[in-house]
């Protein structure tokens, strides 16, 4: 591997539709701070770039429907996550924005400069427009049926259902949701990257010389590159967004997957003059951390950009993870089935490193993995509490206890303390093969290894007991305990970079460099160590059960919102809704219809006439219950025979989210045989 100088290190820009959740963290931005950390520590020179990406459709659609501006959503959103990620700890260098004006010049220079140097192909095309809107439906604002899973609610540019790549034309059925009319064909023209002619270039760099990438991002970018790649359209017609630097392409946008990784570099450019150096320098190496949905976009499609201009860097490494879901179910922001981290950190102060520990530990790294509420407790109760906060705890309280916080020397070695110590080089060793090949879950383990080593070091040599018969062996085994505690301040420091601080704080020493991680004389006898409090504390039952019952709370509020949302049927005409004869009817007596569950007999005064209507109400109402309720009933429906009895006609029901039924009925008494119109 080549050697750098520095390393500029790029996290997905996330969409300000939304603040952002456990699933982002966990894919994208824990990982990403774990790595910057650690590469400070190693005294590298590191930028580590962050921003929010506010263009796009998904934010002009939300702004629609609140009835502001898409500036105003994206100011909203762009403050909620700069601020939950500053809270939460993720150290950015700079955290920038695509709305911001260094983007939009840096954005649409770029565009200018391939433009101008002739990269970009030039089409005109049909492409769907809603005329009672006046405008052409790009991705997002046109809806339809997915042509590969029958998703009545596929998008122009994507189905979620089966998580295909479409094109607004492959839609069945495509409506406008501005309008909910049908669009009509018509000529645009845009600009498109030619990806097909970067493909043997793709191949050649991706395919034969990053073979070292993670198997699943290589695995993606190979069949993308099999399946072979089309020009990509790279503008938009759009108002909200980069506008297109060329005359005649008034209305128009740059695509906000042409701008947004663009906004890498402006936010570079916004931390530092010298954003030069970490674009272009040779001695620099960049690397994107991302969620899977992004690979194409930062393996295939930026370098292809970048490769077009000529002048850049290509990524060395894209460590994207695949997703975190949460209790089972896929994350979603528009279902709001997510742990939200602005709310996180409102309803567990001081917990921000339990979080960041949960999240790695169980990083979905190599494969989608799940949170789960128990396991967030499980890890904290049994791993961060009972093996980290354990050891060191001990180790504090008997230095206090036995020497009043004095670090004790160390007087002749067992093989067992050479060993202990040994152990801990190892295992520096093996943290850092984990961290540079991007693996932070085994990475993290194995720092959580050397706490346990420290505890099996204690419970093994009981100087508790060994303080009663021999007191200078109990020096050498609390100095060596001392010594694993000031390394955990190290190897623990990526992870947890608010507790080793609290813990750095109990044992009265300055934050050490990764080189001295092994070293196993780190504190000197005589150095005096403060009075402990609690590294962690449990988390109880009450805790995990009130967060599992918010979740439940937001599944039952989605299904009614799903059962209220159902799509309309196809039109009727006026004359079709006329030939029902609807009524308002008394029922004046009701029995259940024997050996049916659902069935009830009931006798109805319709205004007209008396008579017999079976119901499927039984599992909701008894019969005592419905005598004497004004109804509506369908009366001309042609009778038909249930269970033996004729049916003349039909109770009108409203069906809620749970399938339970409730009677349709007038909100004051009227006459019986008022029609219902
Ligand atoms: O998937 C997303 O959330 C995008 N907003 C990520 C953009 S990454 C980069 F290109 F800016
Ligand atoms: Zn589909």
């Amino acid at each position: 591997m080549a050697e750098f100088k520095r390393t500029l290190i790029t996290s997905a820009l996330p969409y300000a539709n939304g603040p952002v959740h456990i699933g982002h963290l966990a894919g994208v931005y824990v990982p990403a701070d774990i790595y910057a950390r650690y590469l400070r520590m190693k005294g590298e020179e590191v930028a580590f770039i962050g921003g929010s990406d506010e263009h796009g459709v998904p934010i002009t659609l939300k702004a629609k429907k609140e009835g502001v501006e898409p500036q105003d959503i994206v100011d909203k959103y762009h403050a909620i996550i700069k601020d939950s990620f500053r809270r939460f700890g993720i150290s950015f260098d700079v955290y920038s924005r695509t709305s911001s004006k260094v983007h939009h010049e840096t954005a649409s220079e770029f565009f200018k400069k391939l433009y101008d140097e002739g990269k970009f192909i030039e089409k005109t095309t049909e492409q769907y427009y809603d005329e009672e809107a006046g405008q052409f439906l790009a991705d997002r604002y046109i809806v339809g049926t997915c042509p590969k899973c029958n998703n009545e609610k596929a998008y122009g540019d994507q189905c979620e259902s089966c998580g295909s790549s479409l094109n607004a034309t492959d839609l069945i059925n495509p409506k406008s949701v501005l309008s909910g009319s049908v669009p009509v064909m018509k000529e645009t023209k845009h600009w498109y990257l030619p990806l097909d002619e970067y493909e043997p270039w793709l191949k050649e760099w991706i395919l034969e010389q990053h073979k070292e990438w993670k198997p699943n991002v290589y695995g993606q970018c190979k069949s993308w590159l099999d399946g072979g790649l089309n020009p990509r359209a790279v503008t938009r017609d759009l108002k909200w967004g980069v506008p297109v630097p060329v005359d005649g392409a008034e209305g128009k946008v740059l695509y906000v997957w042409f701008d947004a990784p663009i906004g890498y570099i402006s936010a570079t450019k916004e931390w530092t003059p010298d954003w030069e150096k970490w674009w272009k320098d040779k001695d620099t190496r960049m690397l994107h951390f991302i969620g899977k949905d992004n690979i194409v976009f930062h393996c295939i499609i930026f370098p292809s950009m970048l490769k077009a201009d000529g002048t850049y860097n290509l990524p060395e490494n894209v460590p994207a993870n695949e997703f975190l879901n949460l209790e089972g179910d896929k994350i979603s922001t528009s279902r709001n089935w997510a742990v939200w981290l602005h709310e996180y950190l409102d309803e567990f102060p001081g917990k921000e490193d339990v979080l960041k520990y949960v999240l790695t530990a169980n990083a979905p790294e190599t494969k989608d993995n799940d949170f789960t509420w128990k396991d967030f407790q499980a890890r904290n109760n049994n791993e961060l509490v009972a093996i980290l906060g354990n050891f060191v705890n001990r180790a504090l309280v008997l230095t206090q206890k036995y020497y009043n916080g004095e670090v004790p020397a160390r007087g002749l070695l067992s093989d067992f303390d050479t060993e202990t110590m040994e152990r801990i080089s190892t295992l520096k060793a093996e943290v850092e093969k984990s961290l540079d090949t991007f693996r932070f879950r085994e990475a993290l383990k194995f720092a959580m290894d050397m706490a346990r080593l420290g505890n099996k070091y204690l419970a093994d040599m009981e100087p508790w007991k060994v303080v009663k018969t021999d007191a200078e062996r109990v020096k050498t085994v609390m100095n060596i305990c001392l010594q694993i505690a000031a390394n955990l301040t190290i190897v623990f420091e990526p992870f947890l970079p608010f507790t080793m601080s609290k813990l750095r704080g109990f044992m009265n020493i300055e934050p050490l460099p990764w080189s001295e991680l092994g070293n196993p004389d780190m504190v000197s006898a005589g150095h005096c160590v403060n009075e402990p409090e609690l590294l962690f504390e449990k988390i109880e039952d009450t805790v995990v059960e009130a967060q599992m019952q918010k979740l439940m709370d937001t599944k039952k509020a989605n299904e009614i919102a799903e059962a209220t949302a159902k799509p309309a049927k196809e039109n009727c005409t006026f004359d079709d809704f006329m030939k029902m004869d609807i009524r308002v009817g008394t029922i004046l007596e009701a029995e259940k219809v024997a050996k049916t569950k659902k069935l009830m007999k009931l006798l109805v005064d319709t205004g007209i006439d008396r008579r017999t209507v079976v119901s499927g109400i039984a599992e909701y109402y008894a019969p005592e219950e419905v005598v004497g309720k004004q109804v509506s009933i369908l009366v001309n429906l042609e009778p038909r025979k249930l269970r033996g009895i004729e049916s003349q006609g039909m109770i009108l029901m409203a069906e809620d989210a749970d399938g339970s039924l409730k009677f349709v009925s007038p909100q004051e008494a009227v006459k019986n045989g008022s029609e219902v119109k």
